[in-house]
This record gives C-alpha cells, structure tokens and sequence, in this order.
C-alpha cells in the first residue's frame, strides 16, 4: 500500500514543480526576449549621434524659428501677416528631423518653399558676395532695396545651422556636416532652394553688391551668387543688373569694373541676354562706410 501511496506522492510533487518551474522559465525567456529586443532598437543608436565637423544645431531651435517667423509676419512685413508660422515650423523640422544629413533633398524642403515664398516688388532685389556685413547694413537703412535674408525664408535661416540624426531625438546638437563633408546638407539645400527662388522672382532692374576687396576677384562663378543666383534670373522679366563694386574703405582696391571678374559676369549676363551696369564704390554704399570712418578721404564731400 505505501508504494502507490508514494507513487501518487511523487505524482503531485512532480505536478508541483512542473506548475511553479514552466512559468518561470518561461518569464525568464520573455525577460530575457525583452531586453535583448530593447538592446537592438535603442542600443548603440540612440545614444550615438553621428560625428560631423560642422558645428551642431543651434539651441532653442524651434524657439528662434517661430520667434522669427511671428517678428517677421507682425512687425517686418505685414503683408504676410496670414502666414502660419506654426505650420512653417512644422515643415521645416519634416524635412530634416529624422533624417540622415548627407541625404537631403529638394523635395524635403519643397513644401516649405512653397509655403514661406511671397513676391517680391520689382528693381528691389540687391544680390550679394562677400560683402554680407555692408550689404546687410544698408538694406536696414534703406526699404528700397531686399536680400535674401529679408525675405522669409532668409530671415528665419539667417545666421543658425540644424541638421538631424536618425536616432531619437532626432536632431543634433553636437555637430553638423560641412559643405565639404557633403553638398547634401540641410543648411547647403536649403540655402541654394531659396536662393534660386529669390532668383527667379526678381524682377525689373536687379542689383548685386560685390567686394572690389578680394584678390582672387569679386566674382566667383562657384559661388551661391555665381552659381545659382544669376542662372536662375528670368530675362524676361529682368531690364537689367546694376553691379556695385565696393572695396574697403582702407582698401585694398584689388579689382574696379573693368577687372577680370567682372567682365566674365558680363559675359554670362550677355549670353542670357541681361545688361549689365557696374559702378566702383556705388556712392550711396560708400556713405554708410562712411559713417565709421567718417575722416577718411573718400568720405569727404568733394574728395
Ligand atoms: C522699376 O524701374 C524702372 C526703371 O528705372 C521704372 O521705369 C519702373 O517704373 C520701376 N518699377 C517699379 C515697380 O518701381
Ligand atoms: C570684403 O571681404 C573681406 C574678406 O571676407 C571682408 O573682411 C570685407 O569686410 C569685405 N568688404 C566689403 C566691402 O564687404
Ligand atoms: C568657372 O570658371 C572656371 C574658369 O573660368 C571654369 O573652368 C569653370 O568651368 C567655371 N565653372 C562653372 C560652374 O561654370
């Protein structure tokens, strides 16, 4: 009798240990599931961003692009004033956030483009090289002429870098890729997209600052100006280019109208059938030089 008895014992113990051991085992293989499928999906890549040379997003990103978005429809040109900034954040952060920052496309952007772009008044758009500060300088002084950077879409992108990354959170903010480490960057894409469109939509007479200062020459065809800005002028609707060669007012006076550089703009302007009037220290630009050396001899009334 004791070894059924027995039997029947070890029976139950036997269901016992099956009962409390299979549903251990098998919470210890989906921890062990879990935590080797979190591994693979926020390992390595979340924490490590990806290495450029270019300096990282600027902070308070979002902050200064809607800050400038509202300063610029409110107080800058009201005519916008039906833009929604909100929406131009949100494609803006679409076409980079997320994404790997050497591949890039116009068609991220297009959206954006489309929504920020507005016309610009006829013989009012001043394209620039190299001469960013004074040119920058004179349009605050003078409503009659626009740059890029007092369009919209320059005046948002003016001055800050952005790039993303494709791991979470999605941008960064430790570095950004150079031109040089690939043309495919946010900041090169969207600088040349807007740039072409600020081409395409000048019209009437145009005028470009250049810097008579540069010896390698104040026109460069690799340049955004060279190379996108006067491909994309529509003839058409183009009377002509008034070119306004400033040089330092301390020099050095490394090139006037009839240098090098200047003929061949002439040339590529010829070809797309747009004249082209140039002027050495454009008086009205040299005036604002002025005003911070006022003593020096060109600034004088009759020099
Ligand atoms: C642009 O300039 C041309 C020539 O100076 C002038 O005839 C025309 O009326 C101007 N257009 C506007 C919109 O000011
Ligand atoms: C010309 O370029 C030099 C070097 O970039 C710069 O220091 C200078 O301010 C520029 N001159 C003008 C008139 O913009
Ligand atoms: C720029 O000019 C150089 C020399 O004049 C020429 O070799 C080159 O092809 C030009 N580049 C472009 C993009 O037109």
């Amino acid at each position: 009798m004791p070894f059924p008895n027995s039997s029947a014992r070890t029976q139950r113990h036997k269901l016992i240990l099956a009962a409390t051991i299979i549903p251990l085992v098998m919470l210890v293989v989906v921890v062990l599931l879990v935590v080797i499928i979190q591994g693979r999906k926020e390992g390595p890549s979340s924490e490590i961003l990806l290495e450029w040379r270019g300096k990282g997003t600027t902070p308070y990103l979002r902050e200064i692009v809607l800050g400038r978005c509202y300063n610029y429809v409110a107080t800058v040109n009201s005519e916008l004033r039906n833009k929604d900034c909100l929406k131009i954040w949100e494609l803006f952060e679409n076409a980079f956030m997320y994404k790997n920052p050497c591949s890039i496309t116009e068609k991220d952007y297009q959206p954006l483009m489309d929504m920020a772009s507005h016309p610009i008044p006829c013989n009012k758009s001043l394209f620039w090289s190299k001469t960013s500060n004074l040119v920058h300088r004179y349009t605050k002084a003078n409503q009659d002429f626009v740059t890029l950077e007092d369009t919209l879409l320059g005046y948002i992108a003016d001055g800050i870098s952005w790039c993303g990354d494709p791991s979470s959170p999605g941008v960064n903010y430790k570095s950004c890729p150079k031109w040089t480490e690939c043309e495919s960057n946010p900041g090169t894409i969207y600088w040349k997209m807007a740039s072409k469109m600020f081409a395409e939509a000048a019209c009437g007479t145009v005028q470009v600052m250049l810097n008579g200062s540069i010896e390698a020459g104040a026109f460069r065809n690799d340049s955004i100006f060279g190379s996108v800005e006067v491909r994309n002028l529509n003839s058409d609707k183009i009377s002509g280019m008034y070119v306004w060669l400033m040089h330092n007012i301390d020099g050095p006076q490394s090139e006037f109208c009839e240098g090098r550089s200047i003929t061949i703009l002439k040339e590529i302007l010829k070809k797309q059938k747009i004249r082209v009037f140039c002027e050495d220290n454009y008086r009205p630009v040299q005036l604002l030089q002025c005003t911070r050396n006022p003593e020096h001899i060109a600034c004088k009334a009759c020099s």
